[in-house]
């Protein structure tokens, strides 16, 4: 038996190896690991998994793929979970799914592994994503079954060479990409505590922002970030540029309680500042150039397009149905949004698009106002009437 596991070069995945050879009697195992840009350095990964017991160790680097397929299609959508969290960990198990997928038909492996506990969304989302791909192939998560705690993992572990984390491993849970970080576990688990300013990486403390605000213009096309102060970017690039520019001014920070879909309630903490930002000009932008009707029906679809990519469900044909509305709505979604950092705020300061619907000379009040302000009196009295005839009745 042959299996393609993701790994991280945490213990966890790494204790997979030997335990998937050894209890399961998997023949080969081969470790590949996603390059989303964790900023981990990927080559003693690489070399690691070997060290553990892996056939093979692969490093796939699909940030490009992440940010454009993956990334921006989520910003089209504006999706935030329960209208805060912008994703960045739910984005990135389809993608690292479809290289498991990928990898396990070319090497001819009969499964796939991951080291997903079983009380977390991460594993349904690798599980449900790989049955979409392709349902011939078997899922082993063997850190779901084994009941070992933290100090038997790494007993475990030693027992075939993987060697304990050398400093005291952090008491967080840490998932990092491009898209930000989310960190969860240890003092954060106690809801009415401050996060601790340590867990941050992307985004300063406001005691430590400039003292002067910041000004940036993000341009959109067809709903697409594509510049950043009049430069055209290419994506990797722009979603790199605004984390820092946008995390050196606090900006992205979000402390939540959210639901997840196994039931629990979680306490997580989101750094995510191209994101953030990226969404709420997005969302402006949208305001600007779609009709009314349109933009109020694309908040619901928003909202279910949300959940979906939460709970796994990022290749199933009710999102791919969405993803059609979606791109048709985007067509005038092209223009400029200027955006004002300070202090942990992104606030939007002044919008421009060639396919602005915005009417000066209607919405104005000044003398040159166009509004035929007698017409409204007959749409007054036809929108009225169903309450003027209620309101006689309840009178008698
Ligand atoms: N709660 C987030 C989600 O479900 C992040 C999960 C991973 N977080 C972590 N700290 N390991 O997408
Ligand atoms: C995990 O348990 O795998 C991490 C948290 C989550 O998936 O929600």
């Amino acid at each position: 038996k042959k299996v393609v596991l993701a790994y991280s070069g945490g213990v966890d995945t790494s204790v997979c190896i030997p335990y998937l050879k050894h209890e399961w009697g998997v023949e080969e195992v081969i470790a590949l690991a996603a390059d989303l840009g964790q900023g981990d350095e990927l080559d003693p990964v690489r070399e690691k998994a070997l060290k553990s017991g892996a056939s093979e160790s692969l490093v796939a680097d699909v940030k490009d793929t992440f940010v454009k397929d993956y990334a921006f299609p989520a910003i089209q959508a504006n999706a935030l979970y329960e209208n805060r969290y912008p994703l960045a960990t739910a984005l990135a198990r389809p993608l690292i799914a479809k290289v498991l997928v990928e990898t396990a038909e070319i090497y001819g492996a009969d499964a796939i592994a991951h080291g997903c506990t079983g009380k977390g969304n991460d594993q349904v989302r690798f599980d449900v994503s790989v049955a979409a791909l392709n349902p011939n192939l078997k899922i082993l998560a063997p850190a779901r079954e084994w009941g070992m705690s933290r100090e038997e993992t790494i007993a475990y572990g030693e027992k075939f060479g993987i060697p304990a984390p050398v400093k005291k491993s952090s008491p967080y849970s840490i998932d990092r990409n491009l898209l930000g970080r989310s960190i969860e576990a240890g003092i954060l688990e106690d809801p009415t505590v401050e996060p601790p300013e340590e867990i941050y990486l992307l985004t300063k403390a406001i005691a430590d922002t400039p003292n002067e605000p910041e000004y940036i213009e993000i341009g959109f096309t067809r709903g697409i970030p594509t510049s950043l102060n009049g430069e055209t970017k290419r994506p990797i690039e722009l979603i790199e540029q605004l984390n820092q520019v946008a995390g050196n001014h606090g900006v992205g920070r979000i402390d939540m309680i959210e639901n997840r879909l196994v039931g629990i309630k979680s306490r997580e903490i989101y750094e995510s500042p191209a994101m953030v930002i990226l969404i709420q000009a997005h969302r402006d932008l949208e305001s600007l150039t779609l009709t009314a009707d349109v933009s109020h029906y694309k908040r619901g679809i928003e909202e279910t397009y949300s959940q979906m990519i939460y709970n796994g469900l990022w290749y199933s044909p009710l999102k791919a149905a969405l993803d059609a509305f979606i791109q048709k709505t985007q067509e005038q979604v092209s223009g400029t949004i200027r955006v004002k950092l300070f202090k942990g705020n992104a606030t939007i300061v002044g919008r421009h698009s060639e396919n602005s619907l915005y009417t000066p000379d209607l919405a104005t009040y000044g003398a040159d106002d166009k509004f035929d302000h007698k017409a409204a009196e007959g749409f007054i009295y036809v929108w009225g009437l169903p309450t003027r005839i209620w309101a006689k009745h309840r009178r008698g």
